[in-house]
């Protein structure tokens, strides 16, 4: 491209916006072109690390890495250097240990988002600290009984985790299910978001990024944009979707195809599900099952509002999850063999048959206030923003609670718990007939939610909080211990 002068930048309306700026040797581009990502290669799933006789070991290492984002070099944050980090595949009983090493230069942490595992000590423990440089031995433990489904893992670093998480710190985790299902593919399928300059240098966000929740310019699954797969007439193709974009949601539906939900956030559905679209907030995974009988299928994500700060930020938009383009699935060749269904799992456990110890309220909520975040907003759970050194919650371990989500806020949160799943009882005001059962789930804006909790198995002190990255670090996060 030939150079622009300063008349011409000027003329164009461009000079006084950063967009240029004047070199030593004339002039450069400050921000370059915007990105552009090559779209529809092959798909690529992260490398497998699986465990071997009830143990996985590994090293994690959390760095600055040049990586191919969407076919091109991008300068980003990943594990292992690779961007999704390596997928995790374990069974239930197993013990897991990752030696986590910080090489950034922002403290971090670990998190094994929506596993069974105790919070406590070296465990699923949020209120670990790993400095620049240093590192820190997690060892995790599945119970015999732990769910086998699609899980992930993640930075939970208070203060920093959508900074991390938005500049490519995540993996996939697979709990097998104790027989194999009749598929033919078993793929993991992490959408994530990015923001990269036309250098494929990471975009820092605005401050209103910051109050909405940043969403990426550039939609990835496993890096890539719009991937392609391939299939086989009578292909049954098993997708563990797992939404690891910091604020976006993804309102999921297969153009020229069917959806099945085989499980959501990793725990079998009675029966797969046959359904028009599935709504992932962000944290939550949905393993899907598509029947390889059309030409051509498209996977998109339609658009979502998730509300407005209108009346808070002075301003009007609503933000919008936009539509995007997943992936799309080529099949070929003639009707064979049919496969045979997928077999239902056992009952569904129903926490509404249990007696409850206790109710509790939960009111997510969004104000201005003096001094408070970048914004001036200050994110709260019951008026009170997240402490490290103050117990919230406390809850006896074995008891089933429930609890009202309320969000007097415009905007939706969805609410986070560690350790324990929800079973969703309620949903805009509607019972719901059958056991669903989230750990992230989602209350749209001036709305609520009701959930039963079951604290089984682990003491300790674990937290709660708004999936939104950047409501939590700006304190939409609590406390809870089970004792
Ligand atoms: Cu996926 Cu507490 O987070
Ligand atoms: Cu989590
Ligand atoms: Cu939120």
């Amino acid at each position: 491209m030939k150079p622009v002068s300063r008349r011409q930048a000027l003329a164009l309306g461009i000079a006084g916006t950063g967009a240029i700026a004047v070199g030593g040797g004339g002039l450069l581009w400050a921000r370059s072109s915007p990105f552009r990502p090559a779209t529809g290669g092959r798909l690529e799933e992260p490398v497998i690390l699986g465990s071997r006789e009830r143990l996985l070991e590994l090293l994690l290492e959390a760095a600055p890495a040049q990586v191919t984002v969407a076919g091109r070099e991008a300068s980003v944050a990943a594990y292992n250097k690779t961007l999704p980090g390596p997928t995790l595949r374990l069974r239930p009983g197993d013990r897991l240990r990752i030696a986590l090493v910080n090489s950034l230069d922002t403290a971090t942490n670990l998190h094994v988002h929506g596993l069974h595992v105790s919070p406590a000590g070296n465990g699923d423990n949020s209120f670990v600290s790993v400095e620049p440089g240093g590192s820190f031995d997690y060892e995790y433990g599945l119970p015999t009984n732990h769910p086998s489904g699609t899980f992930w893992y993640h930075p939970h670093h208070h203060g920093n985790v959508a900074d991390q998480v938005a500049a490519g710190l995540y993996g996939a985790i697979i709990v097998d299910d104790p027989e194999d299902l009749p598929v033919t593919q078993d793929r993991v399928l992490l959408v994530s978001d990015i923001s990269l300059t036309g250098t494929g240098a990471l975009r820092a966000p605005s401050v209103a990024e910051r109050m909405m929740g940043r969403e990426g310019e550039t939609v990835l699954v496993n890096g890539q944009v719009a991937p392609v797969l391939s299939a086989a007439f009578g292909d049954r193709e098993r997708w563990r979707v797992i939404n690891a974009c910091p604020a976006r949601y993804l309102r999921l539906h297969l153009e020229g195809g069917q959806l099945q939900i085989l499980a959501l956030d990793g725990r079998r559905l009675s029966a797969p599900a046959q359904v028009a679209e599935v709504l992932l907030a962000p944290g939550n995974r949905a393993d899907l099952l598509v029947e390889a009988v059309k030409g051509t299928m498209i996977l998109r994500a339609a658009s979502y509002d998730r509300g407005t700060m209108s009346g808070m930020m002075g301003r009007g938009r609503a933000e919008v999850s936009g539509p995007v383009t997943l992936l799309s699935l080529d099949t070929s060749g003639v009707p064979g063999g049919v496969l045979p269904p997928v077999p239902s799992t056992g009952r569904i456990r129903d926490l509404r048959k249990e007696p409850v110890a206790a109710h509790r309220r939960f009111d997510f909520s969004m104000g201005m206030g003096p001094g408070m975040g970048p914004g001036g907003m200050r994110f709260t759970i019951n008026d009170k923003a997240f402490d490290a050194g103050r117990i919230d919650e406390t809850v006896s371990v074995g008891s089933v609670e429930e609890w009202t989500l309320s969000n007097g806020s415009p905007m939706d949160h969805p609410m986070h718990l560690h350790v324990w799943p929800m079973q969703v009882i309620q949903e805009g005001g509607r019972n719901l007939p059958d056991p669903k059962w989230q750990d992230v789930v989602n209350i749209p804006a001036l709305d609520e939610v009701k959930v039963l909790v079951s604290f089984d198995d682990f003491p300790g002190r674990a937290v709660f909080h708004c999936h939104i990255l950047d409501h939590e670090d700006q304190g939409m996060m609590g406390v809870v211990e089970a004792r």
